[in-house]
């Protein structure tokens, strides 16, 4: 087994404090069994936030930013298996692991969701607070991590009432559990099939059985659907969406595509109503419906190869195929047959 790569995300930058225990304790079952291990410790990386300019949607998934995120990215995509530790701050975990997936977010629904490795993974919070409303969003976060970089979750839990640094140290019963689902992760990989850690039956309310988070939406007809991976618990129910899934990503993936063809069509829409809004201080009165609806454009529709260039130069990668699609519904629209490369620059997106 040796080969088999654990890496161990510390969230918190309090060197040595109570997610730093956690985490040893998490690891040390895979230290036993020979794996590759290795510690990641956010606090001590340097990682900005996202800017929001969809460059990250290009062919290498690369951030514009030039900071630390490749390396987690490297170390992530590397890992068999991923170890999560992290403290609450303000009832969830501390923006450092969210600037994370904001900033990994086109490569982890692109790459990772259609990747055939099979990752496991497994989180335990800690937290000041002694009951669970003081760390609501804990297990939301910690599913929503794990499953968008492909993991298999296999457990998940938070010690509460640990507010002092190295406080966490006065509850060995609670790190012995923490040890429990360590080695949940080590036979996992061993054994190669993800033994989920019976720690979440503890739970006095309703989590998802796939990724273990514990936020619903209640449906119509009365069933959970839950938030995090989008898993219906409502067993007659035909919507077994799971975005943790390929099928599931891919899902998600159009409705985000689905997003960029509006956008592309209600182009002109938007430009004049911002026009309005901040030189004219307008606010428009009606909706303005979107139909993204692709199919039928009803004429064929010619590229100039300077205009066909240009889309390839301009466009972030993972876009092309829908917005070239878009625009030629667009230029139809218009009347047009033909795209050349002046038509392209007037029509195109702005991202
Ligand atoms: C900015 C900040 C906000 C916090 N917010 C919460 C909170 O909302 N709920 C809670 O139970 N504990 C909260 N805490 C307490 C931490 O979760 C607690 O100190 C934890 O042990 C820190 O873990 P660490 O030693 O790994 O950094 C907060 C701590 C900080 C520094």
């Amino acid at each position: 087994m040796e080969g088999k790569r654990v890496l161990g995300i510390c969230v918190s930058a309090r060197k040595n404090g109570n997610s730093s225990i956690i985490l040893n304790e998490l690891l040390k079952p895979s230290k036993e069994k020979g794996y590759q291990v290795e510690v990641l410790n956010l606090g001590a990386l340097e990682i900005g936030h996202c800017i929001g300019c969809l460059g990250c949607s290009n062919e290498f998934h690369k951030c514009v930013l030039k900071d630390d995120l490749e390396v987690i990215k490297n170390k992530i995509e590397e890992a068999d298996a991923i170890a999560l530790a992290s403290p609450c701050y303000y009832l969830s975990p501390p923006s450092r692991l969210k600037a994370v997936m904001d900033r990994s977010a086109a490569w982890a629904i692109e790459k990772m969701a259609n990747s055939k490795k099979k990752k496991y993974g497994v989180a335990v919070s800690v937290a000041g607070g002694g009951q669970s409303v003081w760390y609501p969003l804990q297990r939301i976060y910690s599913s929503l991590f794990l499953g968008l970089y492909n993991c298999e979750i296999l457990g998940q839990f938070v010690i509460g009432q640990a507010f002092n640094k190295g406080e966490v140290l006065l509850s060995p019963s609670k790190l012995r559990l923490v040890g429990q689902l360590g080695e949940n992760l080590a036979s996992s990989i061993a054994q190669g099939r993800g033994i989920k850690s019976s720690i979440n039956e503890c739970e006095d309310k309703l989590i998802c059985p796939n990724c273990l988070a514990d936020a619903f939406k209640i449906n119509k007809d009365g069933g959970p659907t839950c938030a995090v991976c989008g898993l219906s618990l409502n067993k007659d129910q035909s919507d077994q969406f799971n975005r943790f899934t390929p099928e599931g990503a891919q899902i998600h993936q159009s409705h985000i595509m689905n997003n960029v063809i509006g956008g592309i069509l209600a182009g002109d829409e938007i430009t004049n109503r911002m026009k309005d809004y901040w030189e004219r201080n307008v606010l428009h009165d009606n909706d303005f419906i979107i139909n993204t609806d692709l199919s039928n454009i009803g004429t064929a529709i010619q590229w100039d190869g300077e205009a066909l260039r240009e889309l390839k130069q301009s466009i972030p990668h993972v876009l092309q195929d829908v917005v070239k699609k878009a625009l030629e519904k667009k230029a139809a629209q218009q009347g047009l047959n033909h795209i050349t490369k002046e038509i392209f620059m007037q029509i195109r997106p702005k991202y």
